[in-house]
């Protein structure tokens, strides 16, 4: 953390796994609500005031708030960094009905029942009490407000062809999320959280991301690859005595080999719920 860095700090338990290295930002920053929230898409209306809980780079955000004109969103981060970048996107996009602020998601600076939808995006994957975070989410919200969480299961992730890298990189992609304090099979377990955290009307749902063309392979294997060896993660899968720097530059070679390939396919699966305050 650089000593201007104003990310305030996430529990004691956790640290985000990716972190912000530019091979991370690169893979968050595709994402949009028609590939990452469709599932809330058709529930958003003009007007409505959002909050982006881990809003990340942003861009998911600021396509909410050009969906929601002239309502407003808001989004937060625990990271400074990400906040900055969002805010610098947002005014380039010339989108000015979004926000973004350094806060955390276990206590949102808002007043009780103040927006219409709260969204998380592979948020609570990350978090050590994600109950405690969604009835924070359910506090801010109004009554009868929609709640709408979407988080991968690392358990269902599958691919082809057959790569003994590949698999090693599931085996300590896991480890190492699990041991920062978050949940790697977070999917499965979305709507008994919402549940636990006081919400109704429960619509349980899941979509999938696909990576089979050659662009797509290069893009999410060659990023891998440099996450793999130059990432938070990495830092992560060495300092916690789980992977060496060799290890690592093979997991990298497996997934520069599986982008290379015409045959290369990924699947990871996401779970999706929509619920009511
Ligand atoms: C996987 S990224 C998802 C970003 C964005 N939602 C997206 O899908 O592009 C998770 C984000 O949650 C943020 N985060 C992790 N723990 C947090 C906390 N306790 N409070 C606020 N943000 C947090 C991280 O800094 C990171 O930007």
């Amino acid at each position: 953390m650089q000593p201007e860095d104003e990310s305030i700090e996430t529990a004691p338990a956790e640290a985000y796994t990716h972190g912000h290295h530019e091979s991370v930002l690169r893979i968050h920053s595709w994402r949009t609500v028609e590939n990452s929230a469709a599932y809330l898409a058709p529930h958003l209306q003009a007007g409505a005031r959002v909050l982006d809980v881990g809003s990340g780079p942003g861009t998911i955000t600021i396509d909410l708030a050009r969906r929601v004109r002239p309502g407003t969103v808001i989004g937060i981060d625990a990271s400074a960094d990400v906040v900055a970048r969002a805010t610098g996107l947002a005014a380039s996009e010339r989108v000015d009905n979004v926000e973004f602020r350094v806060a955390d998601a276990y206590s949102l600076p808002f007043a009780d029942a103040s927006f219409d939808v709260v969204h998380a995006h592979q948020v609570l994957q990350h978090l050590a009490r994600p109950v405690d975070a969604l009835q924070g989410f359910r506090r801010v919200l109004k009554p009868g407000g929609l709640l709408a969480v979407r988080d991968v299961d690392y358990g269902g992730v599958i691919w082809s062809p057959a790569s003994s890298g590949l698999t090693r990189w599931l085996e300590l992609y896991r480890a190492v999320h699990a041991g920062n304090g978050g949940d790697p099979h977070a999917g499965r377990h979305l709507k008994r959280w919402v549940r636990e955290a006081g919400f109704g009307d429960i619509e349980a749902t899941a979509s999938t991301w696909v990576f089979s063309t050659a662009l797509e392979r290069e893009w999410w294997g060659n990023s891998w690859a440099e996450r793999a060896t130059t990432s938070q993660f990495a830092a992560h899968a060495i300092e916690s005595g789980r992977s060496s720097p060799a290890e690592l530059e093979r997991i990298a070679a497996a997934w520069r080999e599986w982008a290379a390939d015409d045959d290369g396919w990924l699947l990871m699966p996401h779970a999706e719920v929509l619920a009511r305050a």
